[in-house]
This record gives structure tokens, sequence and C-alpha cells, in this order.
């Protein structure tokens, strides 16, 4: 089942009288299960990609579905119930904040939607990644890779169905941004979500099922890797 689907997704961004066209008709699905890179060199329009994708931006023409649901005519609070409910993010700088512990960082998502038992799941969550001895640790506290992992329990938090990652190594050395790749491709695999990520590093795209390649807003190939 394809739980991002975007159709025709064109994005231009006005600024200054300026128009640019980040994105320019592009189409793709992501099923259930899929790990998928989304590569291309830096101005090609991956971050825009990934924010229409977890929408928190609209298109300015064509459609995007999350998980069956068209982000089109969703009001704002609408789409930030979504957002909540089915897409976790994870980003280059972790954007963990220092002040909370580890665990706190995670169980915040989950207190903000109200949810019951946030701590139990958040300590779950850091479990899964590896972290349950650092909970009660502060982001300053940790290196860069356990930051990560920390973030990548924050986005798996509310069990979304579709994880985002806007080059989610591009802060870390290469053996430990091969684990964070590979925890990434468990979320897939075990979890059954749908993972698409944005990157630069040959060896994490060469690490997902398909690869995505965007030039100037526009898919210029998809490529299979073999490794599903
Ligand atoms: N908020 C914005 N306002 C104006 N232009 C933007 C904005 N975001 C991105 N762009 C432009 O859109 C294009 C694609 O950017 P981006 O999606 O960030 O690419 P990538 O993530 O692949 O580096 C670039 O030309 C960039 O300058
Ligand atoms: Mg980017």
């Amino acid at each position: 089942m394809a739980l991002l689907e975007l159709e025709e997704v064109s994005k231009s961004y006005r600024t200054d009288g300026v128009t640019v066209e980040a994105l320019r008709g592009v189409s793709l699905e992501v099923d259930a299960g899929e790990f998928v890179a989304l590569v291309g060199r830096s101005g090609c329009g991956k971050t825009t990609l990934l924010n229409l994708a977890g929408a928190m931006d609209q298109p300015t023409a064509g459609e995007v579905r999350i998980a069956g649901v068209s982000t089109r005519r969703l009001n704002d609070a609408a789409l930030a119930r979504l957002r909540r409910t089915s897409v976790g993010f994870v980003f280059q700088s972790f954007q963990l904040l220092g002040t909370l512990t580890a665990v706190e960082n995670v169980e915040l998502p989950l207190l903000v939607a109200g949810q019951a038992g946030a701590r139990r799941a958040a300590l779950e969550r850091l479990d899964w990644v590896g972290l349950a001895d650092l909970a009660n640790r502060y982001p300053h506290q940790l290196s860069g890779g356990q930051m990560q992992r920390v973030a990548i329990a924050r986005a798996l938090a509310a069990s979304p169905r579709l994880i985002l990652a806007d080059e989610p190594t591009g802060n870390l050395d290469s053996a430990t941004a091969e684990s964070i790749v590979g925890l990434l491709g468990r979320i897939a695999s075990e979890q059954g979500a749908a993972v698409l990520m944005a990157t630069h590093s040959q060896e994490a795209a060469a690490a997902c099922h398909r690869l995505i390649r965007l030039r100037d807003g526009r898919i210029e190939a998809i490529e299979e890797t073999g490794r599903r």
C-alpha cells in the first residue's frame, strides 16, 4: 500500500518578485515497508519535496496523499493533526531541545498530543533505538550518533506510518552514518513504515531499496538497488 503519493506535484517560491520553481511535476509513491533514497545535488528540491510529503507545506499544483489522505483540502489544524499522527521527521541537525533529557525529548510530542502513557512509550522507543541506558542524559552529554538515535526515537513516538529524513547522516562520521541508515532501514522492514530519506551519501543511498534522482526539480531517474 502506498503510504505516500505525489501526483504531478509542483512547488514554486516567490521572493522579491523572483519565482523559483523548486519542483516541476513530480510523481512518486512510497509503499509501506519501503526504504527509499532521494538524491541529487544541493538545490534540486529534496527538502522541498520532503516538506510537501510531510504536510509541512502545500504544493503550488498537483496532489500529495499521506496514508491515502489528500493534503489539498485540509485546513491548518487538520494538516497539523495529520503530521502529528502519520509523519515522523528526522533532520540533519537532530533538533533536540537542549534543556530536556533524551526521554523528555521523545516524550514531548506525545504530551503535546495529550496521549496517556507518554513516558512509558518514550522509554520503549529509546530502547528500540538502543539508548535505554541513556534516557536521562541531556543532548550535550550524547555523541552525534546518539543524538540522532534520540531524534529517531522521537520521530517514532506516535508510531507514524511515514518517516521522512532530511540528510540524517550529514553531520555524522561514516561508521555512525552506517548505523543510523541501518536503523532507518529497520523502521521500514520491522515496523512496516514507509521511509523516505534525502541524502548526499552514495553509501546511504545504496543501502535503500530504491533511489529517486532529482535534478532541477524533476525526477531524472528511479533506480532499484536490489536490496529488498
Ligand atoms: N522557502 C524558500 N523560499 C524561496 N526559495 C526556496 C525556499 N526553499 C527552497 N527554495 C529554493 O528552491 C530550490 C530547491 O531547494 P531545496 O528544496 O532546499 O533543495 P535541496 O534540499 O535539494 O538542497 C532552491 O533553488 C532553493 O533556493
Ligand atoms: Mg535540503
